[in-house]
């Protein structure tokens, strides 16, 4: 079986469908404007859907379209039932911000998908739009019942939570979700891309996270899905049901990190916090045929050595500090939340 230098195999696959997005999250894409991928150097479904089964080959069980903003991308309810086909491919889930969400929903639920994260970091319009710098969080809400009332499930909440921006709303996004039966799912803060200026004081670690809703709704932990996956889960006492909480920062996972990312642009991209990624698209343009796509995709895996946020830990806690602006990275809307 495949594994990489850490002994961990290829499980999960985070395909980004466009780099563009219609929101402007403080910690994600604060500035206007960016270097764009160029159109035609952006994947067509064909190509993607060719990747995804040879990464199916090679062990990956779940795919999820990401972006950017994925909804975006025009027609990606095709790309949702080409991926359907693929067999072996046992789960394919969306990361959304939720605004075009209401008018695409019965066309991808028609092709296939299951699972949605929604993020909504806010409950209230106004923060929601500061947060977010465009957005509507009226039109989130309409696109996430629609998909409950369509029978979706499970239907999880992303919720970035910043020191002295959204962590008064964790207990009104946890009331919300039991209310309505959606998972939260809480994100330590992190410094993605080079743009966010991340400090960690903005940061409210899970642990801090837990103990807040804990003391309002007591929780037991459930531990990590299948030991891998980024989100703890914790189940309520009282059964009203579960949330999630992905602290990547204080409590880095990187042990079990079995997920891949593929660009807009076709990169193959092995940590979030990475610099640079392998150039699959030329590979896919030149001609190339399966057997030397999975041959240089094995060769990229076995190499693969990436533990950034264990190392980012070690340097918090280390007398120098941790210095974000010392290693560039791939921005966030590029590789893919
Ligand atoms: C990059 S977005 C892409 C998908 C879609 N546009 C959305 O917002 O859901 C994927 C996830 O990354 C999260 N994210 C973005 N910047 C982050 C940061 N600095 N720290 C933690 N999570 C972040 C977002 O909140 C979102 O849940
Ligand atoms: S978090 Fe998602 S919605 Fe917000 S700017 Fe980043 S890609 Fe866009």
């Amino acid at each position: 079986m495949l594994r990489d230098t850490y002994n961990r195999p290829l499980r999960d696959l985070r395909i980004s469908v466009t780099d563009r997005c219609n929101y402007r999250c403080t910690y994600c894409m604060p500035f206007d404007e960016y270097t764009w991928i160029d159109r035609r150097e952006i994947l067509t479904f064909e190509e993607i859907s060719r990747l995804a089964t040879l990464f199916v080959g090679l062990g990956v069980e779940k795919v999820r379209l990401t972006g950017g903003e994925p909804l975006l991308r025009k027609n990606v309810d095709r790309l949702v039932a080409e991926l359907s086909s693929i067999k072996g491919l046992r789960e394919i889930c969306l990361t959304t911000n939720g605004e075009l969400l209401a008018e695409q929903i019965e066309t991808l639920a028609a092709a296939g998908l299951r699972r949605i994260n929604v993020s909504i970091d806010t409950l209230d319009p106004q923060k929601f739009r500061r947060m977010t710098r465009r957005g509507d969080l009226d039109r989130v809400l309409r696109g996430l019942f629609a998909a409950k009332m369509l029978g979706l499930g499970p239907l999880k909440i992303n919720a970035v939570i910043e020191r002295g921006v959204n962590d008064d709303d964790i207990i009104p996004l946890v009331e919300f979700s039991r209310e309505h039966g959606f998972a939260m799912r809480f994100i330590e803060y992190m410094d993605v891309g080079n743009s966010n200026n991340w400090v960690s004081e903005r940061m409210v670690s899970g642990k801090e996270m837990i103990e807040r809703i804990n003391a309002r709704f007591p929780l037991r932990s459930r531990g990590r899905v299948d030991g891998t996956a980024p989100a703890v889960d914790y189940e309520f006492l009282d059964g009203g049901g579960d949330i999630g909480v992905i602290a990547s920062v204080t409590e880095p996972f990187c042990g079990g990190c079995n997920r891949a990312r593929l660009t807009a642009d076709g990169k193959l991209v092995t940590c979030l916090f990475s610099d640079s990624g392998h150039d699959l698209k030329s590979l896919l343009r030149s001609g190339a045929g399966d057997d030397q796509i999975l041959e240089f995709l094995r060769s990229v895996w076995w190499r693969r050595d990436d533990r950034y946020s264990e190392q980012r830990l070690e340097a918090l806690n280390s007398p120098e500090g941790y210095q974000p602006h010392h290693h560039r990275k791939i921005e966030m809307i590029t590789l893919g939340g």
